[in-house]
């Protein structure tokens, strides 16, 4: 089985609010999109890095990694991925797709998710149970508004990257969703729209996103920490 990994970094960090783009930030000095890729390789598991990269900042990308293809991302996070997709090569028959504002998610968890495509799994996320009591609302709604109800959080799992697929089943996920105009926010959730079962594996902590400041703040007490 050959594995690529795709790490989406073509977004800009908006909420991060560093003049550079996301990827290019640094933690303890070296840059997020360095600190992603190389868990994804220190796992053993990845044959092939696949990177997308914001217009006009392929070549920087390239320096940082430079056993990767480097591409230019598209205007989301579908688009990039989709990208990245139609560049693999044709041998890749298990695909990884990773956050690059995911810096620190370990090598035990990229070889978790590879396990179980392995396994015969076609789509794999990790998931970590919540920790918030969770209600619904009517989604239109603001200010105060009515609570319409408590959802068990026992049964609950907030999903992470990296997210792993069957080649095929992934390919087809994106074409369904660009062809239907669907927009999810991860690629589980274009297989998941297909009718595609998706399959958890225990996340972890180190695998959080890097949205804001406070955030970045956050992944270097974890770095600290060993992460
Ligand atoms: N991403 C991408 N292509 C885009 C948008 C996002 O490859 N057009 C990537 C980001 O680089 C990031 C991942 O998708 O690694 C998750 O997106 P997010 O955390 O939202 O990052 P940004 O879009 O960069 O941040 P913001 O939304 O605050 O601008
Ligand atoms: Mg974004």
């Amino acid at each position: 089985m050959t594995v690529t990994a795709i790490i989406t970094a073509a977004g800009s960090g908006r909420r991060l609010g560093h003049p550079q783009p996301k990827a290019l930030v640094r933690l303890h000095g070296t840059p997020l999109l360095q600190h992603a890729a190389r868990r994804l390789v220190m796992s053993g598991q990845v044959d092939d890095l696949v990177v997308t990269a914001p217009a006009g900042h392929e070549r920087a990308f390239r320096t940082l990694v430079p056993e990767a293809i480097v591409l230019t991302g598209g205007a989301t996070r579908q688009e990039s991925v989709a990208a990245a997709l139609a560049a693999l090569h044709p041998e890749a028959d298990v695909v990884l797709v990773h956050d690059a504002a995911r810096p620190l998610a370990s090598p035990e968890l990229v070889s978790r998710v590879v396990a179980a495509v392995r396994a015969g799994h076609r789509a794999v996320v990790p998931g970590l149970p919540v920790t918030d009591t969770i209600t619904a609302v009517d989604p239109s709604a603001e200010g105060a508004t009515a609570a319409l109800g408590t959802v068990p959080r026992a049964g609950l799992r907030a999903v992470q990257t990296p997210q792993g697929f069957d080649r095929a089943v992934l390919d087809a996920a994106h074409l369904a969703g660009r062809d239907s105009g669907t927009m999810a926010t991860d690629d589980a959730g274009l297989a998941e729209a297909l009718g595609e079962p998706v399959w958890l594996v225990p996340g972890e902590e180190s695998a959080m996103k890097v949205t804001t400041a406070r955030d970045l703040a956050l992944a270097g007490l974890l770095l600290d920490e060993g992460a």
